[in-house]
């Protein structure tokens, strides 16, 4: 058994990052961990691409938009500035309070993160950051963050707590820099264990240019494949559209086990 506990997922848009977040949240709950998926992603889609019901999905409301949540906890009102709030809200309800279940995976949808450095000081980004801390500090379950490109948002107390950070990318220059970009950031902020997925591979020379360029290990890849299309189109679980995805998803779950640092030896 693996210490694997709180994977961050990231890469430039468009790269697959909610195709892996939800094959790995759906492998992991398969195999009987409690598993909570984190959309943390302002652009969403991890609610579809897990297979929730619309009508169960509507339910779900970004953290970052429950003005009266953040009013109550906080002490003041979204959006305001230079006022007095509390930095140490009360979040351990949170989680499973607002979070939906399906399929033995919870989602909780964060909304936009305000970026640690530039970001505002203001009462919501107080709010999602106790949260995270939370999400990565004190809850036992396996834990997957689909987030937006780069790492800034993440203070050093969040990144130190994710075991591994995932970054997507495809074949082609653009997403190999964006991974540099996060490599660079990664060191400054505390994150430790950075990996490669490369998605969307057609050939062997894909896995080779990937392979060859990648500024980080690569600990796996997912095929390009029309049934991924195909599920993002119609709306369907990934992992029920394209099963072939999910053992390739496995196999990369299976050897980050094995890379990440601190794992366990198997047996
Ligand atoms: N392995 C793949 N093969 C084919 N299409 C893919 C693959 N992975 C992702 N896609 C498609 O690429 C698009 C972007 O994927 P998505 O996971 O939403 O990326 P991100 O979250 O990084 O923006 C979606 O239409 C998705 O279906
Ligand atoms: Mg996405």
């Amino acid at each position: 058994m693996s210490t694997l506990q709180k994977i961050a997922i990231t890469g430039k848009g468009g790269v697959g990052k909610t195709t892996l977040a939800a094959l790995l949240a759906h492998i992991y709950a398969q195999e009987g961990r409690n598993v909570i998926a984190i959309d943390a992603d302002p652009a969403g889609g991890l609610a579809g691409a897990l297979g929730f019901p619309p009508e169960l999905a509507e339910n779900l409301t970004p953290i970052s938009e429950m003005e009266d949540l953040i009013y109550e906890r906080t002490g003041a009102k979204p959006g305001s500035f230079g006022g007095f709030f509390s930095l140490n809200p009360r979040v351990d309800d949170i989680p499973d309070r607002f979070s939906i279940l399906h399929n033995g995976v919870r989602l909780l949808k964060l909304g936009t993160l305000e970026k640690g450095g530039s970001g505002c000081l203001c009462p919501e980004n107080a709010l999602l950051r106790a949260l995270v801390t939370h999400l990565l500090l004190y809850r036992g379950e396996m834990l997957i963050m689909d987030m937006e490109a780069g790492v800034e948002h993440l203070g050093r107390a969040t990144a130190q707590a994710v075991d591994a950070m995932l970054v997507v990318v495809e074949p082609g220059r653009r997403s190999i820099e964006v991974a540099e970009r996060i490599r660079e950031l990664a060191g400054d902020i505390g994150l430790r264990q950075l990996f490669v997925v490369g998605n969307k591979v057609r050939t062997d020379a894909d896995r080779a240019f990937i392979a060859g360029q990648s500024p980080l290990p690569v600990v796996g890849y997912l095929s390009a494949s029309p049934r991924v299309i195909e599920a993002d189109l119609r709306g369907m679980a990934v992992y029920e559209a394209a099963p072939e995805a999910v053992e390739e998803a496995r196999a990369i779950a299976r050897q980050l086990e094995a890379l990440a640092e601190g794992a366990e030896p198997e047996g």
